[in-house]
This record gives C-alpha cells, structure tokens and sequence, in this order.
C-alpha cells in the first residue's frame, strides 16, 4: 500500500506522543507536498537465525545513556534517576548551565546537583537504555574511531554483522539510489571503523526506550535508517510514530523499516519489556576519518 499524507508542521521536539493509526503490513508513506519518502516497511523479510547474534549485542542495548537529548523527553528529576533507583547518589535540584535553579520539565538537558552537594560538569538528559556499537566519527575530543566497548570485544561484535549484510542487501533490493549515494561516502571510510560488505559504519540499540519527538542526528543525509527490533520479552505497543504525519508502524522481529532519520519521530507507549530496537546507519563525517 502506498499513502501520501499531508505534514502537520506543529508538532516539537521532545515530547511523547502516541499516533493513532498504526500499520503492521506493507506499506510505504510520502509527504503529499513534497512526493519525498518518509517511509517503507517490509514485513517479515529477516529470517529467525539473523537474530542469533552473541548475548553481547543485546546486553549493550541496556547501557545506561543520559546522552540522548530530545529522545529522552524534557529533563526531570524522575527522568534522571530512572534504571538507578538503588544509587546512592541521586540528582537532587536540576540547574541551567551558569548555575541557576531550572524547573523540571524545560528542556532536554540539564546540570543537577545531587544529593552529596556535587554539580554535574555537563549538561544531561533522562536516563535511557541505548548505545552505539561499531564506528562513530571524531566529536568532542574524541577521534575516529571504534566505540569503547565494541573495540574491547571484537569476536561478539562480529555476530551481528550477518543480519548486517542481510539488512544493507534488503536496502539495496528497494532503495537503489539511496542505497548508492549512501555508499559513496561508505567507500571513503576507513575500513576498520565500518561494518564490512553492508553500507553502515554504526548500529545504535535501544531497550525498552519510549522515545519523545526528536530527529537522529549525525547520520548520512542522503541515505535511510534501516530498523528492526529483536523480541527479548513480552510486549505491546511501542510503534514507531511519525507525529507529524500521525502514523505508527507496529514493528516486529522479522520486520524491516527503512525510514528519513531526520523527520520527526518517536515511539508510542510501550506494555511489558523485552523490546530491543536496532538502528543502522552510516555517519556522516565518517569518510573523513584518516
Ligand atoms: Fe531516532
């Protein structure tokens, strides 16, 4: 099926929403004005064995992140201490950057002070369980490079390149133009900051993360996000929403979303535990790594 919705341009980053008509066959969507993709889901096309990949991956789908900015919602006391309620230290008073008593609920980020007295030295979003694993590009101090914890345990890294493949082959069969521009400047990277014979350098796994309205960031402009989640529980809901164009995709293991990572998006509410969503894609200031 092919849908060509209208863009409500109201709707703000960092804010949950859940979108009413949700799809969970076939389907692609453009913007009406535009005829641009916003996206293409494909049910069912990633067989069961690509999943198999080492605990390892699933485990780094847990890390806890207070580094994901409008995906985590507006910054609130709650917000921070969420997945460490047994800590001894716990953000106490939320603060602006020169030091200033900030409300909860603002903004994407805050300085806090805890309860020992200790001002945090940068700015932090709601705690969420996310993280990138394989490359990440040079940013704040930091060169080109494989992410920590995947360059400490290249063999369990590894496993996840064969759904990898799969998934850049599937890109390829339906995007072919996307597909080749994207490579373009994945033939440019250094190889071993890239994940081989695909057209991604990174994979960003999420845990049980109801994301609020944001835009990916950092990623290939030219290219699409292609998603699947690993079913590690028992769950409902959850859908990948488009707030702007109020339609959610109800993805499942097996499934794949290919999607524009810079139109709004988020997630609906999610029931019970055990979703793991895997985001590949290539960044974007990778290809200038030396
Ligand atoms: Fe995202």
């Amino acid at each position: 099926m092919e849908l060509y919705l209208e863009k409500n341009k109201s709707v703000k980053e960092g804010f949950f929403f859940d979108c009413n008509n949700t799809y969970n066959t076939d389907i692609d969507v453009y913007d009406k004005t535009s005829g641009n993709i916003i996206l293409s889901f494909k049910k069912n096309v990633i067989e069961e064995e690509y999943y198999d990949f080492d605990n390892w991956v699933v485990s780094q789908s847990k890390i806890l992140s207070m580094d994901r900015g409008n995906a985590a919602g507006k910054v609130t006391l709650a917000g921070l201490k969420q997945h460490k309620e047994n800590r001894k230290t716990y953000p106490v008073e939320l603060l602006t950057r020169a030091g200033y008593y900030q409300k909860e609920g603002q903004s994407s980020g805050a300085h806090f002070r805890d309860n020992t007295g200790k001002i945090s030295k940068r700015s932090k979003s709601n705690t969420v369980k996310s993280s990138t694993i394989g490359g990440f590009d040079k940013n704040a101090g930091h060169p080109c490079r494989l992410t920590f914890f995947t360059k400490r345990n290249i063999q369990k890294y590894e496993t996840v390149f064969p759904i990898s493949q799969k998934i850049s082959e599937l890109y390829f069969s339906y995007f072919p133009d996307n597909w080749l521009y994207q490579y373009e400047s994945y033939s440019k990277c250094p190889e071993e900051f890239i994940i081989p014979y695909t057209n991604f350098s990174s994979i960003t796994v999420n845990h049980d993360f109801r994301t609020a309205s944001h835009r990916d960031k950092g990623d290939y402009k030219k290219g699409m996000t292609c998603f699947t989640v690993k079913k590690c529980g028992e769950f409902s809901g959850g859908e990948l929403c488009f707030p702007e164009y109020d339609i959610g995709i109800d993805i499942k293991q097996g499934d794949l979303l290919m999607f524009n990572p810079h139109e709004v998006h988020c997630n609906n509410a999610l029931n019970g535990h055990g979703r793991m969503s895997m985001v590949f894609y290539l960044r974007e200031k990778m290809e200038l790594c030396k």
